[in-house]
């Protein structure tokens, strides 16, 4: 898997002789893994044309700002809503000033304006143009703004004349690009996750349930995609949206959920987090019609359900880390050390549910990780933040687990 697997990028070609450079950027793009849709402006239609980007691209291209084709598959909010990164490649003298004017006068500027992803600019153009003042004010507008302007490059021009202005070679434009994304410590990794309740029915209308909210699942999820990871989600109902870049497995019951993170699994998995709270129990039998009230009282007859993770953790195809959740009211560290224990776990993340303004339906937590070579951290603060601290921890045991693999084999 590639630096960019999974980000979705748009790339807005304008009109320029260094247009057919984008061509070969947007395969550079595909094959570290980026999904890549095209913009061009008119003045591009003039150099290369949108059947070659759509080929390259795998997409079709985006041309015109009020098409209404185009605008029903995907409209100019829409694509800028969907980009992780938007790459002006070429940018010339003009889309550079409309851009640090703020104007929105085609598709290409519209959806600039429209994102809030990272933008990069690559100008080409002649090198009197480029050394122009108006040019230089515009280029310091847009760095300002915190966009990243990458290249030109001096040399021959295509006018004839020899100077600054060319467009960075596409390796070298993927390479600027590369190099100012923020680490992804899990790219190419693996990473399964359950999260939220499970209900277990006793009847068509009627179920056993939790009050788990499936945020610190979800919170992971998040930050395990942002590391890098190929993220698969398996929750349980619950009220939130999906962290961009997972899959997700909507599951009911603890049966349900077991099913998909088994299959979840058996196509090689790096880490596996259990941040469900699975039911521990379900009806023993599911009623096929409303049960109906009666005068006199009701038992239910319960059986265990099938515990997830101690089934993860000692099956055959076991990844290589698994870490559990435990949510106590009292003697936090005992109790969570031995199910670190009974469960073969490698780590297993604790929180204490008798606070009140932490756990099940907050925003906010306090967890200790315990491992099962004895060490302990504490974290506290946003489901997220505590999310992010979680997964680099786990990404530094998964690196010095295989550091000892790897010493074991060796030596
Ligand atoms: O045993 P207990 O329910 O306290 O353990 C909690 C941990 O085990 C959590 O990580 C939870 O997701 C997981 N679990 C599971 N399947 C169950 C019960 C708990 O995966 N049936």
């Amino acid at each position: 898997m590639g630096h960019l697997s999974n980000r979705n990028i748009i790339i807005g070609v304008s009109g320029g002789i260094a247009a057919y450079k984008a061509a070969e950027l947007v395969r550079l793009l595909r094959r570290e893994g980026a999904i890549v849709r095209v913009i061009m402006s008119r003045g591009a239609l003039a150099f290369i044309t949108p059947l070659s980007m759509q080929a390259l691209s795998g997409n079709p291209v985006h041309t015109e700002l009020l098409d209404e084709d185009a605008e029903m598959g995907m409209g100019h909010i829409e694509l800028a809503r969907w980009a992780d990164m938007l790459i002006l490649a070429p940018a010339t003298a003009d889309v550079i000033a409309r851009l640090a004017q703020g104007r929105a006068d085609d598709l290409l500027t519209t959806v600039a304006l429209a994102t809030t992803a990272p933008l990069y600019v690559a100008p080409a153009m002649n090198q009197n143009m480029w050394l122009n003042p108006a040019t230089a004010t515009n280029i310091a507008t847009l760095t300002e703004r915190g966009i990243t302007v990458v290249g030109p490059i001096a040399g021959d021009q295509a006018c004839g004349d020899n100077g600054p202005g060319r467009l960075l070679e596409p390796v070298e434009m993927l390479a600027a690009i590369t190099n100012r994304l923020p680490a992804r410590p899990l790219g190419g990794k693996r990473v399964v996750i359950t999260a939220g309740p499970t209900r277990e029915a006793l009847d068509p209308v009627r179920y056993l349930s939790n009050h788990s909210s499936g945020k610190m699942g979800f919170a992971l999820a998040g930050a395990a995609a942002e590391a890098g990871a190929e993220v698969v989600l398996i929750t349980g109902p619950v009220a939130l949206e999906s962290p961009d870049h997972i899959s997700r497995v909507d599951v009911e019951s603890a049966q349900e959920m077991l099913a998909a993170v088994m299959d979840a699994v058996s196509s090689g998995t790096d880490i596996f987090i259990a941040a469900a709270a699975v039911a521990d129990y379900r009806p023993i039998s599911v009623e096929a019609q409303k049960i109906k009230k009666t005068e006199s009282e009701l038992s239910l007859a319960l059986v265990r359900n099938p515990d997830i993770l101690k089934t993860v953790a000692n099956a055959t195809n076991r990844p290589p880390l698994v870490i559990g959740f435990a949510a106590e009211t009292h003697q936090v560290a005992q109790h969570a050390n031995l199910k670190l224990v009974t469960k073969s776990l490698d780590a297993i993340v604790a929180n204490d549910v008798s606070r009140s303004d932490i756990g099940f339906n907050s925003d906010y937590n306090a967890v200790a990780l315990f491992t099962a070579l004895g060490s302990e951290i504490t974290l506290e603060g946003s489901k997220r933040v505590v999310a992010e601290s979680l997964i680099a921890a786990f990404t530094e045991m998964l690196e010095s687990k295989a550091t000892n693999i790897m010493g074991t084999t060796n030596g």
